[in-house]
């Protein structure tokens, strides 16, 4: 185990202290890192911002779902979001009481909704066709908590907006009087009223104006105990972007939420639900520079990795800063960095990088998040392992996958 006893601040060549391309020698590469130390001051600076507020984060395990980071949520205080049934029994295997994990599905089967609920977590309910099969089989045996559609366009990419009019997820606000005709039809017990609007758009305005729309809603209902706003929270991918200003939104929520709450006549909770906040800049993916190939066009540095690993930006067409770890003081040269995947996989076009050369460690920064957990065996290649740093020590949290893994499933038939 790579143990550090010194107090160092992170830089792009180590994380507490703990040298990456060490890490690399231990574990191999590629490797996903992360940093316990960044995700917990994420959280604290997100709940400090907020005053006089019962906030509560519930983290969307989505963002990255190994159950040693669960433990880590849990044990500093951080509740969980799921959107399926497996992540919700990772939650419970990590430790968590169900009661702590709000359910937030989409387009799902029924029958999982009667799991969750024979689990225990909160259910948020997303669309009328399963509010009145809801309430047809429960009634007011069990809170509900119901997904807004506040027809608002906020995201950082097309893909990741889910707020607006043509967007699958929630019930339309032009669509409510619908579930208050069957709140009131089956003496629906109604816990929460939920929204996300979408990832990474940061702007403030937009979490405020979609707040007015959650209280104009909530005053419809009696007896909420919270209301969730999701998620939305730009983090900074590269110099200059603007992420949200967490110490101007906590406390502009803090005074609208508070006068909201006065109308409404009782004091609620106030969920968010982050997943890049917390752990997009805590994680690194290293990789090794498997071929330097000069063309007509570019020169590529060839990794030992791919979108099977880091999807991000042919999907989103997302930046992610690229180092070479190896060369720190190398001189600066234009390079196209490129994935080991059979179809085009370019994480970055003539960027600006420190000179390269076979065997260098090259550093994703900000991969915490949608990283390994949308990653795939695309190519019918394994998956790398994962280390979690925490106190100064490195901890292998996942284990690097190997053939048999991309075999165990599959059965073979002999013609
Ligand atoms: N709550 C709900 C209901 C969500 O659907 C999401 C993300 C979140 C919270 C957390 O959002 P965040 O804090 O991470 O922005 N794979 C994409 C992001 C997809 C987000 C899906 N929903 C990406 O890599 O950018």
């Amino acid at each position: 185990m790579i143990t550090n006893t010194l107090q160092v601040q992170n830089n792009d060549t180590e994380i507490q202290g703990i040298q990456l391309t060490e890490l690399v020698k231990e574990y191999g590469s590629p490797l996903y890192v992360y940093d316990a130390e960044s995700i917990e001051s994420q959280y604290k600076k997100l709940i400090g911002a907020f005053h006089n507020t019962n906030i509560r984060i519930k983290y969307a395990t989505k963002a990255l779902s190994n159950i040693s980071v669960l433990k880590y949520m849990k044990k500093i205080g951080i509740g969980l979001d799921v959107v399926s049934i497996e992540e919700l029994k990772i939650g419970i295997k990590a430790g968590y009481d169900a009661k702590e994990i709000m359910y937030t599905p989409s387009c799902v089967d029924f029958q999982e909704i009667e799991e969750v609920i024979a689990l225990g977590a909160t259910l948020n309910i997303d669309s009328i066709p399963f509010v009145e099969k809801f309430g047809k089989t429960y009634g007011g045996t069990i809170p509900l908590c119901i997904r807004i559609n506040p027809h608002v366009e906020a995201g950082g990419n097309h893909k990741i907006k889910t707020g607006h009019i043509e967007s699958k997820f929630g019930i339309s606000i032009d669509q409510l009087d619908q579930v208050y005709d069957l709140v009131n039809k089956f003496g629906i017990d109604m816990a929460g009223i939920h929204v996300h609007t979408g990832s990474d758009f940061g702007d403030i305005d937009v979490f405020l104006k979609v707040a007015e729309v959650m209280y104009g809603v909530a005053m419809n209902f009696k007896n909420l105990k919270f209301l969730d706003f999701g998620s939305g929270f730009k983090v900074s991918y590269k110099q200059g972007d603007k992420e949200t200003n967490i110490e101007e939104l906590g406390s502009k929520m803090s005074v609208s939420f508070a006068n909201f709450c006065q109308k409404y006549g009782k004091k609620l909770d106030l969920w968010f639900e982050p997943g890049k906040y917390l752990v997009s800049k805590s994680g690194y993916l290293l990789a090794t520079a498997t071929v330097i190939k000069q063309t007509p066009a570019t020169t590529f540095i060839g990794l030992n990795t791919g979108l099977n690993h880091l999807i991000r930006p042919m999907m989103y067409e997302s930046y992610h800063e690229i180092v070479n770890i190896s060369n720190p003081d190398g001189e600066k040269k234009k390079y196209s960095v490129v994935g080991y995947i059979c179809e085009t996989d370019t994480f970055a076009w003539e960027r600006e990088m420190n000179e390269t050369k076979e065997g260098d460690i090259i550093v994703f920064k900000n991969a915490g998040a949608y990283g390994f957990s949308m990653s795939s065996n695309y190519n019918s290649r394994i998956r790398p392992a994962e280390v979690l740093v925490h106190k100064g020590k490195a901890i292998l949290i996942r284990k690097r996958e190997t053939l048999d893994d991309i075999l165990k499933n599959q059965i073979e038939v002999n013609f």
